[in-house]
């Protein structure tokens, strides 16, 4: 009988790695059946390399100072994800947009998580525009990325309140909350095949 290889992940990151930090849980926990090939940071001082470095991870810096645009960078970092046989791309706070080289070099396998209800509020502060709109309610988004600023199909979404003392920093913890419970959820979609794309809707099987 033939059986089915464990996939390969590598997760892009430009900071503190609390999503990562998920994603390893639920691996080691034996939640998501993955493999961690790289972590690569775009940041020296990432605090997610600290976590890929305790638990054993392979993890390395790709700085922009060294290429002179963003699909030269891109091309390196398909080189590297190829270097490492990886099957899905997963974006975990990681802070540069990538251009049609990475795009087209992963199809429908690169995954983004973003801090509020798309299309409501994409890019840089996100929960910062969530307050000054007023709105009762934000949460966050996990979808597939296209060309453009988290503009991808989205794949699932979860919602919290927004409390009327909320200041960036409750409102942020309480939407990481909900990522850190419902990205490893959207990668064991992915990784069991239960996902397909049709226009901009995704299908989940059941
Ligand atoms: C998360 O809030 C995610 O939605 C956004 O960047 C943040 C990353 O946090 N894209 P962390 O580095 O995973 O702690």
């Amino acid at each position: 009988m033939a059986t089915t290889a464990t996939k390969k992940l590598a997760v892009l990151v430009s900071g503190s790695g609390t999503n990562l930090q998920s994603i390893i849980d639920a691996i080691e926990a034996k939640e998501l059946d993955a493999t961690i090939a790289v972590v690569i940071s775009n940041t020296h001082d990432a605090f997610a390399l600290t976590r890929a470095e305790r638990h054993g991870i392979a993890n390395q810096i790709l700085s922009a100072s060294a290429f002179s645009n963003r699909r030269e960078y891109d091309a390196a970092l398909v080189a590297l994800l190829q270097q490492h046989e990886v099957d899905l791309v997963v974006l975990a706070g990681y802070m540069r947009i990538l251009s049609d080289v990475m795009i087209s070099a992963y199809p429908n396998a690169i995954i983004n998580i973003h801090p509020a209800l798309l299309p409501s509020f994409p890019g840089l502060h996100a929960q910062q525009q969530a307050l000054d709109y007023g709105v009762r309610f934000s949460g966050c988004t996990i979808h597939f990325v296209d060309g453009g600023t988290d503009t991808g199909p989205i794949i699932q979404q979860a919602v919290v309140p927004v409390l009327q003392d909320d200041t960036v920093g409750t409102l942020s913890a309480r939407i990481q909350k909900e990522e850190h419970r419902l990205y490893p959820q959207v990668l064991k979609l992915w990784l069991t095949g239960k996902l397909s794309i049709s226009g901009r809707n995704v299908l989940i099987q059941p």
